[in-house]
């Protein structure tokens, strides 16, 4: 167990416990703002960090990292705001498809996908197939994703198979198997990023018993050091679980 305060990793080499990071990738508007630029340059931003997260997250041995980037709530952004978040998906994937491949990253994806363009969602599908035999970090893409509208489709999807006759006791190991994230490793870490400290509608379930960090620094500015210091934050964490 270590203690507060002792210097558990050598910068970059660092070993973690963390099995599953989560981000609310948050500020990419207000960090461009302040830049004088559009908030879209902001997103464009904010994507290629997803880039470089991910790669410093397959590079710590990180197994999962789920990424919130759209919500179901953002469909209340002005029209030309949603649709460039629409549409970003294809660009990211055009520019990192291959580097992501290379590293033997996982696409996934998690949320109302049915909502994207027809081109958003068939250059997803297809990261998603294309990597789906790699064995390297699993990159979730939270999309049109919200934790009530996760577990609203879990009670219907359960009381379909209540009514007939194929399921009749519902605990929690049986309900987390409707979720999205089923088949995934319990979220140790939730980060959000640039100053609000909210969950915003993200893996209400699942964040039960998540550590969780909140860091001013904007998405775009939030470097592979930013992770590292989130991590060490997480390793000097005494879970309990409710237990002493
Ligand atoms: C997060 O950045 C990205 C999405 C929600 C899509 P924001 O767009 O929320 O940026 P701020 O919070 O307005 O600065
Ligand atoms: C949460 O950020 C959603 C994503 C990062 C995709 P928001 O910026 O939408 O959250 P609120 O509105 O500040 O709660
Ligand atoms: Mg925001």
């Amino acid at each position: 167990m270590a203690h507060f305060g002792e210097p558990l990793f050598e910068g970059k080499n660092m070993e973690t416990t963390c099995r599953h990071v989560a981000i609310i990738m948050d500020g990419n508007g207000r960090w461009a703002k302040k830049q004088d630029k559009q908030r879209t340059f902001g997103h464009l931003s904010g994507s290629e960090n997803v880039r470089n997260i991910a790669l410093a997250a397959n590079k710590l041995n990180i197994k999962v990292l789920t990424l919130y980037a759209f919500s179901t709530e953002n469909w209340k952004r002005p029209m030309e705001e949603v649709d460039y978040l629409m549409k970003l998906p294809e660009v990211f994937f055009n520019r990192f498809m291959d580097e992501l491949m290379r590293e033997g990253i996982k696409i996934m994806a998690i949320g109302d996908l049915s909502k994207f363009p027809p081109n958003t969602q068939r250059v997803l599908l297809n990261a998603i197939d294309r990597t789906k035999n790699n064995s390297g970090l699993i990159l979730n893409f939270a999309m049109n994703y919200g934790g009530r509208d996760e577990i609203i489709r879990a009670v219907n999807a359960i009381a379909n198979e209540v009514r007939l006759g194929t399921l009749d006791i519902i605990d929690e190991t049986v309900f987390e198997s409707f979720l999205m994230t089923s088949g995934l490793p319990p979220v140790d870490l939730m980060i959000r990023t640039s100053g609000e400290q909210r969950i915003s509608n993200f893996l209400l379930w699942q964040l039960a018993y998540s550590e969780l960090v909140f860091t001013d620094v904007s998405w775009p500015d939030f470097k592979e050091d930013d992770l590292v210091q989130a991590l060490k934050v997480f390793e000097n964490r005494s879970r309990r679980f409710g237990g002493l």
